[in-house]
């Protein structure tokens, strides 16, 4: 059977865009065709800015969100990446084996980076290994596959690059995985700006949907969503951004295809009425089941335990095989 891994940091309230983009794939496919693990990684919300309060809450939040996305615990894992201490130790390892150029090429890096030092910060070491920490998340567990959103594809490569040269330089340790994007909404973009991902913020973004939004907030972001000049209908990611990010969502939601979905529709009105029914639609089932498990957090705690427990001993002897493999001596 396939391994699969995949992660969602929790530093900020899930989005339509890690919901259309990862977590409904990992509930409808990966978890039943494959032996899966989904973690809330939350060594990597350390990389930037923090209020420890809330990455304790959000991690717990996007815990609560997986289970009510479907993740089943008594068919997949779920855990909190802290909790297994593999993911460090095999971190280390693979910081000897990537080096600080391909770290600085990491596009993720070069922008949020940036973004820190206009406003004046700094910034910290950890968001530049960070891509070794998310190589050592897949690499631990011989995972296969990874079901990310568009903008992980680089990160994968690479996890790949990495695990290639570990095993070349030291013998085969670990599998060479690969990433599998969604057919549609694979970067689900900003309701207001079009051209930018749709990305967790700090601030209530108008162009945001947010898994636990009410329906009328949803309604009330979608039906001012930015659209593009002209009048028609068109399918076309560069010239029309916005038009056709309403009809990758809608597409989405419906499981049809953005294109032929253009045909369909004479105004920009009627489209966006439809698409925030389809993605009210999408949240409920969601959001009720969210709901109960609020009622329920003992439960919650008692499926990341188990989960943790049984990530220790899946990722262990892998972890255990690279120190050895590198040169370390093994306890007496
Ligand atoms: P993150 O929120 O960065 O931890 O992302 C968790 C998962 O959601 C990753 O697989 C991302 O690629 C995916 N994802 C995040 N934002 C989007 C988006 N706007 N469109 C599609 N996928 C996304
Ligand atoms: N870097 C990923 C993101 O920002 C989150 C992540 C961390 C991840 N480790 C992972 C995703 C391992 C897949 C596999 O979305």
């Amino acid at each position: 059977m396939k391994r699969v891994f995949s992660g969602v940091k929790p530093t900020g309230h899930l989005t339509l865009g890690n919901y259309l983009g990862a977590m409904r794939r990992w509930s409808t496919v990966d978890q039943h065709r494959a032996d899966s693990l989904f973690c809330v990684v939350d060594l990597h919300a350390l990389t930037v800015e923090h209020d420890p309060g809330r990455v304790r809450r959000l991690s717990h939040q996007a815990a609560t969100l997986l289970l009510a996305a479907g993740l089943d615990p008594q068919v997949c894992t779920v855990f909190v990446q802290s909790h297994v201490d593999e993911h460090a130790r095999l971190s280390y390892l693979l910081e000897c084996v990537a080096t600080d150029g391909e770290m600085r090429r990491m596009i993720q890096y070069k922008e949020k980076a940036s973004a820190e030092r206009d406003r004046g910060g700094s910034v910290r070491l950890s968001l530049l290994t960070y891509p070794v920490l998310m190589a050592a998340d897949i690499l631990a567990y011989g995972t296969d596959e990874v079901p990310v959103g568009d903008d992980q594809a680089q990160h994968v490569e690479l996890t790949r690059d990495l695990a290639v040269r570990f095993n070349q330089r030291y013998g085969h340790t670990f599998v060479v995985p690969r990433a599998t994007h969604p057919e549609v909404a694979a970067r689900v973009m900003n309701l207001q700006e079009p051209t930018s991902k749709m990305g967790k913020s700090d601030d209530v973004g108008p162009g945001i949907v947010y898994l636990l939004d009410e329906p009328a907030v949803v309604r009330k972001k979608i039906m001012r969503a930015v659209t593009d000049s002209g009048q028609d209908v068109e399918y076309d990611r560069e010239a029309r951004p916005g038009v056709s990010n309403l009809l990758e969502i809608l597409a989405a939601c419906e499981g049809g295809n953005p294109e032929a979905l253009a045909g369909v529709y004479e105004s920009y009105g009627s489209l966006k009425k439809d698409t925030a029914e389809a993605v009210v639609e999408l949240l409920r089932p969601v959001q009720q089941r969210h709901k109960e498990l609020c009622a329920d957090p003992a439960y919650v705690e008692g499926v990341l335990r188990d989960g943790a427990a049984r990530a220790r001993e899946m990722a262990r002897p892998t972890v255990d095989g690279a120190y050895r493999a590198i040169g370390l001596l093994p306890p007496a």
